[in-house]
């Protein structure tokens, strides 16, 4: 998807380690729709080549500010003029050092400073050994340069090239690439606090088995990481998937309905959005056995008696906040008929004012859906897409009905 098209983003490489993954990133940044130009420190290019990051970027790798190929002879202006964005990724504690002494002795520096700072942001990724991260002379040079202006993207925590493990890592370049993102999204729930439901929850008949069903969590999860993007505050309850946490998203775990509902009873206070788009267990073994069910031989099969789990969205949806506009609850239907009959009908009866069809049967696990939004005044379609976009679509929607938004 084009998250980034249109953006001009100058790719910075200062030394280190780290600058295999600035290959990865660069490409990544291409795939959204970005045009980058890569510019390299003499110490970056004994990392990585200048050729390989040309030819992933199909652009003129720069290193030297005495270019001969611009013909005012001064990279450091055109460069500088032309983003939208420089990114150094990644920024070694040197270059950092160096930004914050304003130093203008080599290209990437000198077009750090000669950038206008009101216009072309600044971020750093930085990457170097934990010793060095946790150098007071690094987190000093750190908050100076954040009160400068620039954004310090990371960083990650982990095993790291010399043999030592602690912080100090690049972020991963699709973590890079989902900061950037947001970066670059419209802030529409800035101030918001939105609680999101995703997954399926699991109901225990005994400690080996249980009653699940086949939602991914993809939706959910791809609704958590545009309203982060859009500059929300975003708690995700998640039932149990195999779905990696979107950046700067809280999340909760949780396997059965009771546990889902306890986790939302207790975040729902706080949040303005509740969003539910969880595939929650209609009902649950009355008991769960406390050893595993054996079979006797007999041919006989162990009766399995029922309770109803509790409505978590019906159960947000008529509670004071809610009812009084300070908490506005979205809700999602699959259906195999008549989506719009049962969607309206659920509408209603959950007591929401939004409630999302999904359009078609086979979403379960799919990346793409069609989503049909029904509210009070009538309904609308977001037609085929990826999961990702509709939940722009629809973060864009929800925005635009919050008493806040003007
Ligand atoms: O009743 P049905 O399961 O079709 O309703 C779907 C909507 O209600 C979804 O938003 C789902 O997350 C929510 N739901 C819930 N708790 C339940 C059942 C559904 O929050 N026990």
């Amino acid at each position: 998807m084009n998250e980034l098209a249109g953006k001009h983003i100058v790719l910075g490489l200062s030394g280190g380690v780290a600058c295999y993954k600035a290959a990865e990133l660069s490409r990544l940044m291409i795939k959204a729709g970005a045009t980058v130009q890569v510019v390299m420190t003499e110490a970056a290019a004994q990392f990585i080549t200048p050729v390989t990051m040309q030819a992933l970027t199909g652009r003129a790798v720069y290193g030297s500010q005495w270019d001969a190929r611009e013909p005012n002879n001064m990279p450091h202006i055109n460069l500088s003029r032309e983003a939208d964005a420089i990114l150094i990724a990644p920024c070694s504690a040197d270059f950092i050092a160096r930004l914050v002494q304003g130093r203008a002795d080599e290209l990437l520096s000198l077009l750090c400073l000669a950038r206008p700072i009101d216009r072309v942001p600044l971020l750093l990724a930085p990457a170097m050994n934990r010793e060095m991260w946790a150098h007071p002379a690094t987190q000093r040079n750190l908050a100076q340069l954040a009160k400068d202006g620039a954004r310090v993207l990371g960083v990650g925590n982990g095993d790291q090239a010399c043999g030592e493990t602690g912080d100090g890592r690049m972020l991963e370049p699709n973590e890079i690439l989902q900061e950037l993102t947001a970066f670059f999204a419209p802030q529409v729930l800035a101030g918001q606090q939105v609680l999101i439901t995703a997954g399926p929850t699991f109901e225990a008949i005994d400690p080996v088995r249980g009653i699940t069903n086949r939602s991914s969590g993809k939706m959910g999860f791809a609704i958590a990481r545009a309203a982060r993007e859009a500059g929300a505050e975003v708690t995700l309850v998640a039932g149990p998937v195999h779905l990696p946490t979107p950046r700067g998203v809280r999340r909760i775990d949780v396997q059965s309905a009771s546990e889902m509902l306890a986790a939302v009873e207790s975040q729902a206070p706080y949040a303005s959005v509740f969003i539910a788009t969880a595939a929650v267990a209609d009902w649950r073994p009355a008991q769960a056995a406390a050893h595993k069910i054996k079979k006797d031989g007999s041919g006989e099969v162990p009766p399995l008696a029922f309770v109803e789990n509790p409505d978590i969205l019906a159960t947000v949806a008529h509670s004071d906040r809610a009812r009084s506009g300070a908490l506005f609850c979205v809700g999602f239907a699959a259906e195999s008929e008549d989506l719009l009959a049962h969607a309206s009908a659920k509408r209603l009866r959950k007591g929401v004012p939004m409630l999302v069809g999904n359009i078609g049967p086979a979403t379960f696990g799919r990346d793409d859906n069609a989503l049909l939004l029904v509210d009070s005044q009538g309904h609308r379609e977001l037609p085929q897409a990826s999961k990702r976009v509709l939940a722009q679509q629809l973060v864009a929607d929800i925005a635009r009905r919050l008493p806040t938004s003007a």
